[in-house]
């Protein structure tokens, strides 16, 4: 099959979902869309099977984001190669993979590859620090070069083949984390969280509010506030910090199936 285009999907708060987009996207050689799920959550497209989509989303709590399901049911495969990405924060990914791979499918696109890669950890950032790092991205680019290789070498769809990919059915439950980020006097009520939240739980006129019941705890208000003024806070949080970290110290390595 010969690839003529390749897209990048994602949804990432915190930027490190895009950056392992890019490092998987930038590997191919060829012109590179992007779509971007945080910024532009209205995109739909539609994918020939000449085209390459890949499809990079943050794990949360062992599952995609709640409403990224519906995002992606804006975008439409006719035989169209694909690669499931999901990143999560040197924790687990439990069924996220799994849970993606099979949207996909639904959608018309015929998977090529499916990886779980590692990254900092968007609400604890002293778990997996730094990453993806140098290492990381390098076995993105070996696993991109193999995934572009099965491609080439496949006839057509049905020769790219099914392959066993980590999770559960049913997939485990939905869970929102209890933790959310507040402002602190710092903020200038400037209104960039607000229009950055994906679930709009910060009215534009006062980002000193937060509605918890709208709050994924993504972090993207905190990624994007101007003067560092969003955050975890208090002693629960600080606590609950360095127990995770403790929990979470032992370095995991990106999984790739092809
Ligand atoms: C609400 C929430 C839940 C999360 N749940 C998990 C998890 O179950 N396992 C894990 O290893 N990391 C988890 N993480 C960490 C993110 O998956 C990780 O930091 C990812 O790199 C974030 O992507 P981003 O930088 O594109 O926002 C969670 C982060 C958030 C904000």
């Amino acid at each position: 099959m010969e690839i003529k285009k390749v897209t990048q999907v994602h949804f990432s708060p915190s930027g490190t979902t895009r950056k392992t987009a890019e490092a998987l996207s930038e590997s191919f050689g060829l012109p590179v869309d992007d779509a971007d799920l945080l910024h532009d959550p209205s995109v739909t497209r539609r994918f020939g099977a000449d085209e390459l989509v890949i499809f990079c989303l943050p794990v949360f709590a062992g599952r995609l984001p709640e409403f990224c399901p519906k995002l992606l049911s804006q975008f439409t495969g006719s035989d169209t190669p694909a690669l499931a990405v999901v990143v999560y924060g040197n924790r687990d990914y439990e069924d996220a993979l799994l849970e993606l791979a099979d949207l996909l499918k639904s959608r018309g696109f015929v998977l090529a590859g499916a990886a779980a890669a590692v990254a900092q950890h968007s609400i604890f950032p002293a778990v997996a620090a730094g990453r993806p790092d140098a290492a990381d991205i390098e076995k993105l680019h070996r696993f991109a070069a193999s995934a572009a290789e099965k491609i080439r070498l496949a006839a057509g769809p049905e020769d790219l083949g099914e392959f066993p990919i980590p999770g559960n059915h049913p997939y485990r439950k939905l869970t929102n984390v209890p933790m959310h980020p507040r402002a602190t006097s710092a903020c200038i009520q400037c209104g960039t969280c607000a229009s950055v939240c994906p679930t709009g739980a910060i009215p534009l006129e006062n980002g000193r509010i937060t509605d918890r019941s709208l709050c994924i705890s993504c972090t993207a208000c905190i990624k994007a506030c101007p003067v560092d003024a969003r955050g975890f806070g208090g002693p629960v949080f600080a606590i609950g910090s360095k127990l995770f970290a403790h929990k979470c110290a032992q370095p995991r390595q990106p999984e790739f199936f092809l």
